[in-house]
């Protein structure tokens, strides 16, 4: 890449999860697009990241302040990108890289690879690599703990070549390399109960989930089995009603929260109102984004977060299709809602689903 466009801020480097390029590169052109920002991607199959690159100057600083991020789906984490560093010296990989930030205060400095078996391989190497470009930006005059300003991101492919950039901490993701280190909890019975802790995390702040997942209320969970969803809103307290012809583990029954149903997901109805339902059938996303909407339209829930398997190919129209469906049934049922949608750390082939009644 020509290192002058990059000096131009025309460049953003997207992370996402490996075999999703090409969906995070048909969001990002599609979004830009339709803010008038022309542009294209550099995306290889497997390398887990994206890199958009404008024609215009400043055109990718402008997409970050344009676009809000918690609304991209394959973007795990982005930022503006300031210089790309080939060939970094052994002797001094630091004096580079902090010089390639014309700031004098940070927020924080975060170093990353592309979450892939390889990028896995440099976590020890950024690890050691922190102190001394701290001290490198130190010298520079560089400050970090600004909370208000950018955070600096160093993106390493390998140990001597980097993308160096900005992120907007306020419209970015919280986390390293946007990956939540969630803890499995030992009473859970399966892996993908750490899907639904972090749509929590993700979709509500602290203070939505203290008031809206308390003791008393209730929850439906569709696709049940063997319990890890059902867990989740157990632990806090939530009554739910477990459908599945599978079975659910005995710690989860052992909760006294669960009532175990066999029944079909697409028939089950309850008899009044609920708090929450969640649902993991897999089934196509069309489908389940109808139920979904069902449920939010003939008030059978307040809320609902629900994954959508995706297909082999063309993902990203995939979830828009379904998207579309559902704010398509829920407007002309005059509903006001909020609706996101994001492919989580803990997701594989799928994306979860926010969707809530105003
Ligand atoms: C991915 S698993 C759910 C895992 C669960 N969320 C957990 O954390 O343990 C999908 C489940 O959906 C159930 N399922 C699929 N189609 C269904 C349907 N039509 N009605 C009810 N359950 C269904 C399957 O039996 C399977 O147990």
């Amino acid at each position: 890449m020509n290192t002058s466009d990059l000096q131009q801020e025309k460049a953003l480097l997207l992370q996402c999860r490996s075999g999703f390029e090409s969906d995070c590169a048909a969001e990002i052109q599609d979004r830009a697009g339709r803010l008038g920002i022309a542009g294209y991607c550099r995306a290889q199959p497997g390398d887990a990241h994206v890199l958009f690159q404008a024609y215009e100057p400043e055109a990718a600083t402008r997409l970050m302040a344009e676009l809000d991020f918690r609304e991209l789906i394959f973007a795990r984490q982005w930022f503006v990108v300031l210089a790309e560093l080939r060939e970094l010296p052994v002797s001094d990989r630091a004096g580079p890289v902090a010089a390639a930030f014309p700031l004098r205060r940070a927020r924080e400095l975060s170093l990353e690879y592309p979450d892939t078996n390889e990028g896995k391989a440099l976590s020890a190497f950024c690890r050691k690599f922190s102190r001394p470009l701290e001290n490198a930006l130190t010298q520079r005059g560089l400050k970090l703990g600004h909370p208000a300003e950018p955070r600096l991101h160093v993106f390493f492919l390998d140990s001597s070549h980097a993308f160096v950039g900005l992120s907007d901490p306020a419209n970015s993701a919280a986390w390293p390399l946007g990956i939540p280190r969630l803890r499995m909890p030992r009473q859970a019975p399966s892996r993908s109960t750490l899907k639904l802790e972090e749509a929590l995390l993700l979709f509500l702040d602290e203070e939505e989930r203290d008031r809206r997942l308390k003791p008393g209320l209730s929850a439906i969970d569709l696709g049940a089995s063997p319990g890890g969803w059902t867990w989740q809103l157990a632990r806090r307290g939530l009554r739910v009603t477990a459908v599945d012809n599978g079975p659910m583990s005995e710690e989860v029954m052992a909760t006294g929260m669960v009532e175990h149903l066999r029944a079909d997901g697409f028939t089950y109805r309850p008899e009044k109102m609920v708090d929450w339902l969640v649902c993991d059938m897999v089934e196509q996303p069309s489908r389940i984004a109808g139920l979904m909407a069902d449920y939010l339209a003939e008030g059978y829930c307040r809320e609902a977060v629900f994954n959508l398997k995706l297909p082999m190919k063309k993902r990203y129209q995939a979830v828009q299709d379904a998207l579309h469906l559902i704010d398509r049934r829920l407007r002309r049922s005059g509903l006001d809602f909020t609706l996101a949608c994001k492919q989580l750390y803990h997701d594989r082939e799928e994306v979860t689903v926010h969707l809530r009644r105003l």
